[in-house]
């Protein structure tokens, strides 16, 4: 359900101008920004096995560039920023664009989402340049599901990542898992016993028709519901915590006898559209205002040298937001799927 209040009047508090509010009412504090569509993995539920086109290095927006659209973003209101790809941390020496949108006043929170792959290299610049948050994809830990899920070896390096990440106490780690039904279901509770152990949240994340394979069925999709009763089986009782946030897509619960969060985004069969307050900007510089959305605002030219470029990236920031609608409708039978995939959105 969409919340309608008089939000038109909200401003953003770092700067007298407006907050992106859409027709519904619903205030977008969160921008969501891809770096890269490139991966050194390929994800079933994301790219496809062979033959992946990723954008010629020529296409992608330069630091600079995204710097100057968050800057843009931030005066409206945006208080998060969230690095992703592809994989953000093939693009070269990231730490630079978080050094420098760490300055940006008014932005409270830098973070990045990765596949760890390459994390125990980085994360010292990135900690360092005030990234606060990384959450690491880990749908198993079996080196072979591993390799069948993402088409690549990779396990030990991903865990290195995360060990890495772990010993920077001022950055907040999450794990988030994506199980596929045929694939690595049965890891769940090797995942739980993981988390549990090492006091990481873990997150379970609803395989969305995003794949570039179109191979998404109900069927190979796991539900939060189903993993919640497997889950309360093995483990006991799980209770939805107090302190929730509802702009958070995930519902966190804990577990009654002891033990740390966990957290479901249950984003296709229980939509949390109503509370979205989310934006995207795409590595070739096109804003997005839904991942399932099916239309795109060109920002790229305005970040290129352009006279009056602030007030027009502000212009079409706010075009976006008030063409965003209610909902995904991925449950409605007209439903089509964007067209582009989830790592050329960002996921
Ligand atoms: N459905 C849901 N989440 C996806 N991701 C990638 N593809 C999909 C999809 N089809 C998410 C995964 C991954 C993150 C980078 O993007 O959670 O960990
Ligand atoms: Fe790469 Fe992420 Fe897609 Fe996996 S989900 S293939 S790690 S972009």
């Amino acid at each position: 359900m969409i919340r309608s209040s008089g939000d038109s009047q909200v401003t953003s508090s770092h700067a007298s101008r407006p907050a992106l509010v859409d027709r519904f009412g619903r205030v977008h504090r969160s921008l969501r920004v891809s770096v890269t569509d490139a991966c050194n993995i390929r994800c079933q539920y994301c790219m496809p096995a062979e033959n992946v086109q990723f954008l010629h290095a020529s296409r992608l927006l330069s630091f600079d560039q995204i710097e100057i659209f968050v800057r843009q973003a931030v005066a409206c209101g945006v208080r998060k920023v969230r690095l992703t790809g592809g994989e953000p941390l093939l693009r070269p020496d990231l730490f630079r664009l978080v050094e420098h949108l760490n300055e940006i006043q008014g932005l409270d929170e830098i973070a990045l989402t990765t596949n760890g792959m390459l994390l125990a290299k980085q994360i010292g610049p990135l900690a360092a340049a005030g990234l606060k948050r990384v959450n690491v994809s880990l749908d198993t830990l079996s080196a072979e599901n591993f390799k069948v899920l993402s088409r690549r070896d990779g396990l030990s390096r991903v865990l290195e990542g995360i060990d890495a990440t772990q010993s920077f106490p001022q950055v907040v780690v999450k794990l988030n898992a994506l199980l596929l039904r045929d694939v690595n279901l049965v890891d769940v509770f090797d995942l739980m016993e993981f988390a549990l152990q090492r006091a990481l949240p873990l997150r379970f994340i609803e395989f969305m028709p995003l794949d570039s394979d179109r191979s998404w069925t109900q069927s190979r999709m796991v539900s939060g519901a189903e993993l919640r009763s497997m889950i309360a089986e093995r483990f006991g009782p799980l209770e939805v915590v107090k302190d929730r946030d509802p702009h958070q897509p995930a519902v966190d619960y804990v577990l009654v006898h002891g033990g740390g969060r966990i957290g479901f985004v249950d984003s296709v069969s229980n939509p949390f559209c109503g509370s979205c307050d989310r934006l995207r900007l795409t590595a070739d510089g096109k804003i997005r205002n839904c991942l399932f959305g099916r239309e795109e605002w060109d920002v790229a030219p305005l970040l290129r040298n352009s006279p009056d470029a602030d007030r027009a990236i502000e212009e079409l920031l706010r075009l976006s937001v008030w063409a965003k609608h209610a909902s995904h409708g991925i449950d409605s039978p007209d439903f089509q799927p964007p067209a582009r995939a989830m790592y050329q959105i960002g996921g």
